[in-house]
C-alpha cells in the first residue's frame, strides 16, 4: 500500500502526536508523519516532534495578521511536503476556510467525549462535573464548528464512584491511543480501494 502523507497539528502534551508516529514507525499505519502543526512555542509535543526528525511549524498566531494569514502559511508547509491527510491531536483552535476547502474530508479530529456532550474545552472535566456515568471518546471529520463535524467512530468509557478527573483522562487517554490509529487505518485503506 503507498504511503500517504500526513501532517499532526496539536498545541499540548502530544500524548496522541506520540501514539499516531509510533503506529506509523510500526507499520501499523500506512502513512508518514512528515510535519508537526503547533501553535504554542512553549508546547511539550515540539521536543517529540524533534527527537523522532519530524519537521515542524511553530508559530505564535498573534504574530500574525489574523486566521487567514496563518493557516495560508501552513497551507503552503504543508504543500512543500505533499500532505494528504491532516490529524489534529489537541489542537485548541477551529480550522478556517483556507485549509477546510484543500483538504476536504481529510481534517479529522480527536475529542475526549461522546460528541455531541462536551464541547469545546475541558471535555473531561465537564463530563466529570456533571456526573455523567459514562463519557468517551469522539473522532469526526472537521466542518466550520466546534466540534461538530461527521462522527467516524466513538467509544465510550464507564466514570465509577471511585474516578477522580485524573484516573478518568487516563481512562480516556488510553482509548485514544488505541482509537486513533486504529480509525486512522480503516479511513486510509478505505481510501485506498475506492
Ligand atoms: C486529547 O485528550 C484530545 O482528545 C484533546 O486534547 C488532548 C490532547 O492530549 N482534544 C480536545 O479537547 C479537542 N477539542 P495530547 O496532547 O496528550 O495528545
Amino acid at each position: 500500500m503507498a504511503m500517504i502523507k500526513a501532517a499532526v497539528f496539536a498545541s499540548g502534551t502530544g500524548s496522541n502526536f506520540d501514539a499516531i508516529v509510533k503506529a506509523s514507525e510500526a507499520g501499523g499505519i500506512p502513512c508518514d508523519i512528515q510535519l508537526l502543526v503547533c501553535d504554542r512555542k512553549d508546547a511539550v509535543v515540539i521536543t517529540k516532534a524533534e527527537q523522532k526528525n519530524i519537521d515542524t511549524f511553530v508559530f505564535s498566531p498573534k504574530e500574525f495578521d489574523g486566521k487567514d494569514a496563518y493557516e495560508r502559511q501552513i497551507l503552503l508547509e504543508c504543500r512543500e511536503r505533499g500532505i494528504e491527510w491532516v490529524f489534529l491531536a489537541g489542537y485548541m483552535r477551529l480550522i478556517g476556510p483556507v485549509l477546510l476547502e484543500p483538504f476536504k474530508n481529510r481534517i479529522i479530529n480527536i475529542h475526549p467525549s461522546l460528541l455531541p456532550a462536551f464541547p469545546g474545552k475541558d471535555a473531561i472535566g465537564q463530563a466529570f462535573e456533571k456526573q455523567v456515568k459514562v463519557t468517551g471518546v469522539t473522532i469526526h471529520y472537521i466542518d466550520d464548528g466546534m466540534d461538530t463535524g461527521p462522527i467516524i467512530e466513538q467509544e465510550a468509557i464507564r466514570i465509577t464512584a471511585k474516578d477522580t478527573k485524573e484516573t478518568l483522562q487516563q481512562k480516556i487517554q488510553a482509548v485514544e491511543h488505541s482509537l486513533y490509529p486504529k480509525v486512522i487505518q480503516s479511513l486510509l485503506v478505505e481510501e485506498e480501494v475506492h
